[in-house]
């Protein structure tokens, strides 16, 4: 089996991560692209320079020629400004608009059949703008969000619980801001829900309440904590890991339900907006929405964030794109 063609879009701190990770997994052959000079060639020459300690046998070409995307089966899109301290992912709507709409145009023009995973803030309405000026089909184009809030969320209950993040099942949904929505119900610990575990840790229904109000409210300030403590960017170990979690699932085929920017046609009762839900990854992209029951107060909780969703798009179409 020939090996998949993995096109990285923005050779930054998340670049440079997923080239590694893509790497060290011998997920595929990799193209790094970014607009500064000399930067995808160095950081592609430093990784492949430890091909021979580490044992991965892939090729990676550092570029910043669109054309070296040609044909590539798999495409992640970090291009764009990071935030600083201070700046909300929406303060980055202009700047990142502008980088998305030329990246579009140019996986379009040479990697016209590839999956497209869009890791940019504002995510979801540059997930949305790369599907616009693409024209892909919707199955093709997502973004990653709610791995990494899932990721944050579990690793928050595991400290808390004290025990193994690998027996966390908790999941994130909803737009990639403020406003998301960890569900907190079916989060479990080995199939025991987290709530029992906590009431019972805490003898105090009221404690156990407040103990999960506080890891929710951390949960949506996290990407923020770690812009705080960087000074100088965003987090990037861990959105590129995530990325490669959804990466594996559509280059493996294995139907793996993450939570996924996806494109909506009424699940939820979301008609016509890219959402963070739970969808079936695979060979084909986003094979399927996993629509679920909500109780109201997830509803509510879901319908806000959506409309925040709502009036970032809005504003990006007012802005010209
Ligand atoms: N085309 C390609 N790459 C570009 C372009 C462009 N038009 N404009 C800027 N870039 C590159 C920059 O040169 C930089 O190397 O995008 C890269 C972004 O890398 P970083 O600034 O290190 O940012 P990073 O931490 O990787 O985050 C990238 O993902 O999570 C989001 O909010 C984050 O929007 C940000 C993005």
């Amino acid at each position: 089996m020939a090996r998949k063609k993995i096109a990285l879009i923005g050779g930054g701190q998340i670049g440079g991560v997923l080239a590694q990770l893509i790497a060290l997994k011998q997920l595929g052959d990799v193209v790094l692209f970014d607009v500064v000079e000399g930067l995808p060639q160095g950081k592609s020459l430093d990784i492949v320079e430890a091909s021979r300690v580490d044992g991965f046998d892939i090729s990676l070409k550092g570029t910043n020629d669109y054309k070296d995307i040609e044909g590539a089966d798999l495409v992640i899109v970090t291009a764009g400004l990071p935030r600083k301290p201070g700046m909300s992912r929406d303060d980055l709507l202009v700047t990142n608009a502008k980088i998305m709409n030329t990246v579009a145009e140019n996986v379009k023009m040479y990697a016209s059949n590839s999956i497209v995973i869009v890791v940019s803030n504002p995510l979801d309405a540059m997930v949305t703008l790369f599907k616009k000026v693409s024209g892909f089909p919707t199955n093709r184009v997502m973004g990653q969000a709610g791995v990494l809030d899932s990721s944050r969320f579990s690793t928050f209950i595991a400290w808390e619980l004290g025990v193994s993040v690998k027996d966390v099942n908790a999941m994130v949904l909803g737009g990639h801001g403020d406003t998301m929505v960890p569900i907190v119900r079916y989060a479990n610990v080995n199939g025991i829900p987290v709530m029992e575990l906590l009431e019972r840790k805490y003898n105090d229904k009221a404690k156990a309440q407040e103990v999960m109000a506080a890891m929710v409210k951390r949960t949506k300030m996290a990407g923020g904590e770690v812009v705080e403590l960087l000074k100088t960017g965003s987090a990037f170990y861990s959105p590129a890991s995530s990325s490669i979690a959804m990466a594996e699932a559509i280059i493996y085929d294995e139907k793996r339900i993450l939570p996924t920017c996806a494109f909506l046609n009424g699940q939820f009762g979301v008609e016509g907006y890219y959402v963070g839900v739970p969808a079936v990854l695979g060979a084909n992209g986003i094979e399927r929405v996993v629509e679920f029951a909500l109780d109201s107060e997830e509803k509510a909780a879901l319908d806000n964030s959506v409309n925040a969703v709502k009036s970032l798009i809005a504003d990006m179409e007012r802005l010209g794109f």
